[in-house]
């Protein structure tokens, strides 16, 4: 049996329903996962197969749950890429979610914004990606039954949901903007002319993670969402440094906001 069909097997017998619906957390977002009911929380380390994630602030659980009554499974804690294990980490996650019958993924992170009018504790529903990474999570042979060779990324990030996430936003009471994610490999954060060309290419948030998990879902047939949350104006926009700690505090400022905005999402995907 591959350690995809373990992870599988393993998960569906701790579900009494598998969910449609599974959530990723970011960054100093992990509290969030306190706000599901009637869950459980199974480490990592527990899931056949599964692969830890060793980022302060990452937690590396799976919570099988409710968010609004409706059944969510939540990812707290990703591995990014440049803890130097390659795709493979997230290759097996997204897949394992695909292969359980999830059919929508909602992917958060914490970003900085170059954005000058997007300051810090905004969130940004990200209408679309750019792929900086220098890598692509579907290069080597291709599984066909998982999905095509050439995969279509247009719409990457579903016009519905984006469109829910502003209607949820509405209905919370708070300003969601949208823009275009850049993701690089990390794990430094950028150079303020690095910062500078990002925004000539168009971006308009930066992180380290997030493009993998979309194009792997994607590829798999996954609709896709996915919300960053600000926390720090990108290198060289202030006179400031950036830090890890930084991100930690903004992201844990902003998750009230975001755990009612995803709340309101998902009760209305089940509705
Ligand atoms: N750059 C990259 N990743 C990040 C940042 C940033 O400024 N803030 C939070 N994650």
């Amino acid at each position: 049996m591959s350690s995809i069909s373990e992870s599988i097997e393993f998960i569906r017998s701790q579900c009494e329903q598998v969910p449609k619906v599974a959530l990723q957390l970011g960054s100093g977002l992990n509290g969030i996962a306190a706000s599901l009911t009637n869950s459980k929380a199974i480490p990592y380390a527990d899931i056949p197969g599964f692969y830890d994630t060793s980022v302060p602030g990452h937690e590396g659980f799976l919570h099988i749950g409710e968010l609004s009554g409706v059944p969510v499974l939540c990812l707290q804690g990703r591995v990014h890429y440049y803890e130097g294990r390659g795709f493979e980490p997230v290759r097996h996650t997204i897949r394992t979610l695909a292969g359980l019958g999830v059919e929508i993924l909602l992917l958060t992170n914490a970003a900085g914004s170059l954005n000058p009018h997007m300051p810090p504790g905004s969130l940004m529903s990200i209408r679309d990606h750019i792929n900086l990474s220098g890598m692509n999570p579907l290069i080597g042979p291709n599984d066909e039954e998982i999905g095509p060779r050439f995969v279509d990324l247009m719409n990457a990030y579903d016009p519905e949901l984006r469109e829910l996430l502003q209607r949820s936003a509405r209905n919370t009471d708070q300003r969601l903007y949208e823009g275009v994610y850049l993701m690089t490999s990390g794990p430094t954060f950028e150079t303020p002319a690095e910062i500078y060309a990002f925004r000539t290419l168009g971006a308009d948030a930066v992180g380290m993670s997030t493009v993998p998990e979309c194009i792997l879902a994607r590829h798999a047939g996954l609709r896709v969402a996915a919300v960053s949350t600000v926390t720090n104006f990108a290198a060289g926009m202030t006179g400031d440094s950036l830090s890890h700690a930084e991100t930690e505090r903004e992201g844990k400022a902003a998750a009230g906001r975001l755990s009612d905005l995803l709340a309101e999402t998902i009760g209305a995907l089940g509705a």
